[in-house]
């Protein structure tokens, strides 16, 4: 057994053993409230999350308006619905047992009034709220006011200074924990910083006493740190337990929850998920959000990487190093270098016909069937993210002023379409870099265990 004692988190003595929050619909009240009754903590997912109709089965977020402002305060509508939705489910099933979270993507166009709008109407139901992607200054403040616990998801020490320094020190009493999630390793979207190498990857450890020592020097030492990213096995995590050095601390599970009998994931994701190979996960940059993340490589995936190994770069002009002539649509024609030619003439000639313009004065060749699909999925934007490369929607402008970047994708479309039993090949399947750990680890042999099973299984180091 682990030596893993009980720690406070978000006011009550619970398991230091956290279920990460997954967007669109990868974790949500069924599979948090399980978490929770096991007295550990359920992290529900705030992104578009189910609701439910008369006869209990999941509503249809059926989007009506033509215009795009419409279209997102319908999503936003749905988003609170669903939010309180997932909530009571979660508290139903947790019995009054462990802590709720409630996960909430800060680049989410409106995610702060779908928080305040979830936590004014969920009193007593959602203990914490944790919140990653971007820098999430005012999550302190809104959770105090309706005296709920705060998480920020951080990658590194200085990313909490910058958020304590500019708004947590002024909302001390409901800082929860920290979430430390490792940029290399971790599910989902990943928080690389510029001075960071996707390609070399840290040791979590010396990152995690940094982040100890600068919670020690704003005297939150009593501060529990989450481990998220990677975790699988705690037999492998001894020397971060226990440890002063690193102080108190809880592990965060993403990916390995999702092969659980209370998970919402559908089968076929799971099914993939046991069959993935090491060095089968990509941390890429194709997300609209502008952030790394890291997913499995199927042909959603292939598709862009593809893509981008195809770009060429351009120019308006002929110049010296622009000398090559291609016609990009019937009215226009740009310049490319000669050594690019026959790179461009490859695709053209494999049917990669329509050359699109990207943001940084580069072409990307894709199929005409592809192109007719992202004038359809731009058209069909419901304004999920407060900025998005891949429609060059802005919440606060209308538009990023940049052109659409045809190298990304409609994230909300593809997660919210693999969420709810759509193709695990033409969808975004979002994991951490441990997933091929399933295909050999003795707890799944035998079928999909319980969250229940995997608790106690996880308490036995294994
Ligand atoms: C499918 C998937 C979706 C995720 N979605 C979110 C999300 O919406 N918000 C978030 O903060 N983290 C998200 N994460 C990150 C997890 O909450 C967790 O911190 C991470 O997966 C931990 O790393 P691991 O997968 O190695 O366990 C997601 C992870 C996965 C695998
Ligand atoms: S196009 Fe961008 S902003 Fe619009 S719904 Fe898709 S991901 Fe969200």
């Amino acid at each position: 057994m682990i030596d893993l004692k009980p720690i406070v988190i978000s006011g009550k003595e619970v398991l230091p053993l956290i279920e990460g929050g997954k967007g669109i619909n990868a974790s949500n009240g069924f599979s948090s409230g399980a978490w929770a009754k096991e007295n550990c903590v359920g992290t529900f997912s705030a992104v578009s999350p189910d609701f439910y109709d008369e006869n209990g089965n999941p509503a249809a977020q059926t989007i009506h308006s033509k215009n795009r402002v419409e279209r997102h305060e319908e999503m936003v509508q749905y988003a609170i619905k669903g939010g309180i939705a997932q909530a009571q489910v979660a508290h139903e099933i947790s019995n009054g047992n462990g802590r709720i979270h409630m996960n909430m993507l800060w680049e989410l166009a409106d995610s702060e009034r779908i928080l305040e709008n979830v936590l004014e109407k969920t009193k007593g139901l959602i203990h914490g709220v944790t919140c990653g992607a971007g820098l999430p200054y005012r999550l302190g403040e809104l959770a105090s006011k309706f005296g709920v616990y705060y998480y920020p998801i951080v990658s590194s020490a200085r990313a909490f200074q910058i958020l304590w320094k500019r708004a947590y020190s002024k909302f001390t009493e409901f800082l929860g924990g920290v979430v430390y999630e490792d940029p290399w390793l971790a599910g989902g979207h990943n928080g690389l910083s510029n001075a960071e190498n996707p390609n070399e990857p840290q040791k979590p450890y010396n990152r995690l006493v940094e982040l100890r020592q600068v919670l020690n020097k704003f005297n939150l030492s009593n501060i529990p740190i989450i481990i998220a990213g990677g975790v699988w096995n705690l037999d492998e995590w001894k020397d971060y337990i226990n440890n002063p050095e690193i102080g108190k601390v809880a592990f965060q599970f993403g990916t390995r929850p999702m092969i659980t009998k209370e998970s919402p994931v559908s089968q076929a994701w799971q099914k993939v998920m046991m069959q993935v190979k090491k060095g089968d996960v990509i941390l890429q940059k194709f997300s609209p959000t502008g952030f790394f993340s890291s997913a499995i490589k199927n042909s959603f995936l292939e598709k862009l990487i593809n893509r981008k190994n195809g770009e060429v770069p351009f120019s308006k002009e002929l110049d010296d190093t622009y000398t090559y002539p291609l016609k990009i649509n019937d009215s226009k024609t740009v310049y490319i270098k000669s050594e690019d030619a026959e790179k461009a003439n490859n695709q053209i000639n494999a049917g990669f016909t329509s050359i699109q313009e990207t943001p940084d004065a580069t072409l990307v060749f894709i199929t005409p069937e592809e192109a007719k699909q992202m004038k359809i999925d731009r058209a069909n934007c419901v304004g999920c993210l407060s900025q998005c490369q891949f429609s060059s929607w802005s919440k606060a402008d209308g538009s990023t002023g940049k052109l659409p970047d045809p190298r990304s994708y409609c994230i909300h479309k593809t997660l919210f379409d693999v969420g709810h039993n759509g193709s695990v090949k033409d969808n975004l399947l979002f994991a951490g870099h441990h997933v091929y750990r399933f295909a050999t680890d003795p707890l799944y042999q035998k079928g999909v265990p319980s969250v229940k099973e995997l608790i106690a299984t996880i308490l036995t180091g294994k």
